[in-house]
């Protein structure tokens, strides 16, 4: 049975004083949720901050990005180890803003997951179709090769710490979810994907979330799927109680 992971991606938002407090708020609260797991991911010069704020909590901390070379002259990355360092369980990975605002490749998002693994961290591994694709019907197409891409070269034993979120980048930001039926639909094409490149044990172990304006509104209805294990929620996690609300609702729905 795969537990329900709930993890806030705070992006470029937030000043030190709001995302302590943010921290703090979540962390009080989640206590009083059972059976989810939570994580929250602040920009990377509050990832010490965050860290301290959430101490104690069960709200796991997570990056938004790293290098995948262990140290060295790469001025302006992060590696896999100060991500550690810092306290993360967790670093987002290959996220559609990351893909198409700063050209990240499937080849760049795969060093970075190996990287991650090697360190310890689990990666949160994002895929997702753009609107054009879809319409196309290309949605299955391009989410096989993302996911043969940015998971290349995985051990069982790797793919089973990392988490895929689905998040069509066309619902990123915009107020548009897929619906239930939609997102379901590539999440069991992403379970199949990991029975056929591994096995039954894997695919039933991998948790896969979706992402795309995900809220306490609609958030009953698509974790209530039956391979939607969780969410990767943008907007929504700015606020302790919206970010918390899709919990409640996800385990009482
Ligand atoms: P959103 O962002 O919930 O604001 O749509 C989700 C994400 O980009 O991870």
């Amino acid at each position: 049975m795969r537990r329900l992971f709930i993890a806030g991606n705070w992006k470029m938002n937030l000043l030190r004083e709001d995302a302590v407090a943010l921290a703090e708020a979540v962390a009080a609260k989640a206590d009083t949720v059972g059976m989810v797991d939570f994580a929250v991911c602040p920009p990377s010069v509050y990832l010490d901050a965050v860290g301290q704020a959430l101490r104690g909590s069960k709200v796991g901390l997570g990056a938004q990005n790293m290098y995948h070379e262990a140290k060295g002259a790469f001025t302006g990355e992060l590696s896999a180890a100060m991500l550690l360092d810092v306290g993360c369980q967790y670093v987002i990975l290959g996220h559609s803003e990351r893909r198409h605002i700063l050209g990240e490749t499937d080849l760049d998002v795969n060093r970075k997951v190996k990287a991650a693994i090697a360190a310890g961290l689990s990666p949160i591994v994002c895929v997702g179709e753009t609107l054009a694709q879809r319409e196309a019907e290309e949605t299955l197409q391009l989410i096989s090769s993302q996911f043969r891409g940015s998971l290349a070269d995985l051990t069982e034993d790797d793919m089973q710490k990392v988490v895929i979120a689905y998040e069509p980048v066309w619902a990123i930001g915009t107020g548009r979810t897929a619906s239930p039926e939609q997102a379901e639909q590539v999440h069991a094409d992403l379970r199949q994907m990991l029975k056929d490149q591994y096995n039954t044990a894997v695919a039933d172990t991998v948790r896969i979330q979706y992402g795309g304006s995900v809220n306490e509104g609609n958030a009953a209805s698509l974790l209530s799927q039956p391979n939607i294990d969780g969410a990767l929620v943008g907007g929504a996690s700015l606020k302790a109680d919206s970010f918390l609300a899709i919990a409640i609702k996800a385990i009482s729905g």
